[in-house]
């Protein structure tokens, strides 16, 4: 017999204990025996390890989580680290959309808001991915970690590099040590910044380029990721990684470029443009990359990377748009000392995705940038608070001398 996706089976005892001996309620049990007793899928029937080309996985994790085939395993429990922050918030509410079941784990650091998640159905826990105790209660009954917990501003990280380390490494050994003890599928949400930069008519980077990270951050997330690799790699560990673009979209943090040039434009303040400004980025809609990162969470394979493209711009193209749509002024922009080690260009090819089905829905052009803008113009009690707290320090540290204020 093979149940339905999370419909209730009859029979089941009343009290079923996990592994580490916590009771299940009955709607997670009974979508664990509906992953007992559904058929095989094609390729898990074929063998129990696959060549993956570069190295095989130890036969340590069970064949369908080697194969990475959850889509048929729907809805899930999921730990969300990093949830209350602005790309994890938008997928806690894809999944909760889903069906699926959302535990959130978040340090809440100046970047996390628990408002982001306001409506969403959700359980919170506050919490330091680096902290085991604190992520084995969080994680208790999950069927996967995606993990956005990070700490993210490529300035900030300039000014401190420590928390970067501990947050994005160290953090990241956590989580994956928990996956591996309890047979967790882990995802890894990653950055193109690790592939450094790309030579202006260079081809976009594919997962297989070599990592080149220019900044303590993009480091970081390099050294995340390589922990996630070697996990896959030694203990045969459920993990893949996906490397997206720079994501834009509502509730994003002021101190980003999008958001920052925005919010300032909207309040006639000055636009500080680093350097000449010629610098490219691929811009990925938040809903573009969540809708990646879920389809390789259910479908992606272990031991993989995806990368999630953009459109490429360049910087001073888009702060044009920006003064276009919010009516702003041109003078408004002071080219300003540039950011160090800055990575001139970032490049992805997202055909590996792609092939797997993603493709975005949102041009940058034609309606993502102009939304964005309408939310931000919309939503002026999200963003003032932010910006009048102790954001005011970091904004003065980062930018006084360079607007000669
Ligand atoms: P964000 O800064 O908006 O949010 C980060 C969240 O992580 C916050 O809620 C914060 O409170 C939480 N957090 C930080 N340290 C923590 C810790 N030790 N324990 C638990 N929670 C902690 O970040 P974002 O822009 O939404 O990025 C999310 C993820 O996506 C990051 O891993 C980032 O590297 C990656 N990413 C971001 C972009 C982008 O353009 N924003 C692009 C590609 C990849
Ligand atoms: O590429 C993905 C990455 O995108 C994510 O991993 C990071 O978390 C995210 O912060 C982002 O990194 P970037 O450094 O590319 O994004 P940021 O918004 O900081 O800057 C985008 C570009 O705009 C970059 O060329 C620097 C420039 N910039 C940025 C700021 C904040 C300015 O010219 N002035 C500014 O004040």
């Amino acid at each position: 017999m093979h149940a339905a996706q999370g419909e209730p089976l009859e029979g089941l005892p009343e009290v079923e204990l996990a592994a580490d001996g916590r009771e299940l309620p009955r709607r997670r049990r009974a979508r664990l025996d509906a992953r007992r007793l559904r058929p095989l899928q094609h390729e898990e029937r074929d063998s129990g390890r696959r060549d993956r080309g570069r190295y095989e996985l130890p036969l340590a994790v069970p064949s369908e989580k080697r194969h990475g085939r959850h889509g048929s395993l729907s809805p899930m429990r999921v730990l969300v680290t990093g949830g209350a922050g602005f790309i994890g918030s938008h997928f806690v509410r894809r999944l909760a959309a889903a069906g699926d079941e959302v535990v959130v784990l978040d340090k809440l650091t100046y970047a996390g808001n628990q408002a982001n998640l306001d409506a969403v159905e959700h359980e919170f826990r506050r919490g330091d991915i680096a902290d085991a105790d604190v992520v084995a209660e969080a994680a208790a009954g999950c069927d996967a970690i995606v993990n956005f917990a990070a700490e993210t501003h490529v300035d900030r990280s300039i000014l401190g590099p420590a928390d970067f380390i501990l947050t994005d490494v160290l953090g990241t050994q956590v989580l994956l040590d928990h996956a591996r003890h309890h047979g967790l599928r882990h995802l890894q949400v990653s950055t193109d910044e690790v592939y450094g930069d790309i030579e202006p008519n260079a081809p976009a980077a594919t997962e297989e380029s070599p990592l080149r990270a220019s900044s303590p951050y993009s480091a970081s997330k390099a050294g995340g990721d390589l922990q996630v690799l070697a996990y896959v790699r030694t203990y045969g560990v459920d993990a893949l990684i996906t490397r997206g673009a720079n994501t834009y979209g509502p509730r994003q943090y002021p101190e980003k470029f999008l958001p920052l040039f925005i919010t300032n434009a909207l309040d006639g303040e000055h636009l500080p443009v680093y350097g000449d400004g010629r610098q490219r980025r691929e811009w990925l809609h938040v809903e573009d990359h969540c809708a990646g990162i879920e389809l390789a969470l259910r479908e992606g394979r272990a031991g993989e990377v995806y990368n999630v493209g953009g459109q490429e711009r360049e910087n001073m193209e888009v702060v044009r748009r920006i003064l276009d749509l919010t009516r702003g002024s041109p003078d408004l922009v002071r080219h300003v000392a540039d950011r160090p080690g800055h990575d001139r260009r970032y490049a992805v090819d997202s055909s590996k995705l792609r092939a797997l089905g993603w493709s975005p829905k949102h041009s940058f052009d034609a309606g993502g940038l102009a939304g964005t803008v309408d939310w931000y113009r919309a939503n002026r009690e999200w963003w003032e608070p932010i910006k009048s707290g102790d954001y005011r320090a970091y904004y003065e540290q980062q930018y006084a001398a360079r607007l000669g204020a």
